[in-house]
């Protein structure tokens, strides 16, 4: 039965596990010295680390909210990273207490089950897709060519 045939007939899909999801936990890593880009000093980071936490942090071992002292990406408040002991680290900026951590919540939950949690760009939220500072590979990323390991 393909996939139109499926829905027509009503039937759940579910979409089978993907065969390089991350196996370890999920680390995020929230800033807790960033201040507001606006030149006021405000300390920004707390704030965004207990908003985190609260929406992913606490219950499940698979997901490990932690706070860092800079992520060295200052001037692009508020600044996490989300990375996995054989996934891909995402680095992003930019982001604001509520709806960052919206979009984060929807991230992991994609970062868990795509190969590599490299979660494709359609399953990422507008304000990660602006904010992205970085993406970088797994560490037993081929050296060769740059390829996905086997
Ligand atoms: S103080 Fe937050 S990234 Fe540097």
């Amino acid at each position: 039965m393909d996939r139109d045939n499926a829905e027509l007939s009503g039937e759940l899909l579910v979409e089978p596990p993907r065969s390089h999801a991350p196996a370890g936990p999920v680390i995020v890593s929230v800033c807790i010295s960033c201040k507001a880009s606006d030149g006021s000093g405000v300390v920004v980071g707390p704030d965004m680390f207990e908003a985190v936490k609260a929406a992913l942090g606490d219950g499940e071992a698979a997901v490990m909210v932690r706070p860092v002292q800079c992520l060295s990406v200052c001037k692009r408040p508020a600044t996490v990273a989300v990375t996995s002991p054989d996934g891909y680290t995402f680095l992003f900026g930019d982001l604001q207490t509520d709806s960052g951590t919206d979009a984060l919540v929807s991230f992991v939950q994609s970062y868990r089950k795509s190969d590599y949690g490299l979660v494709p760009w359609r399953e990422r939220a507008e304000v990660l897709r602006k904010g992205m500072v970085a993406r970088v590979p797994p560490m037993r990323w081929s050296p060769d060519d740059g390829r996905a390991p086997k």
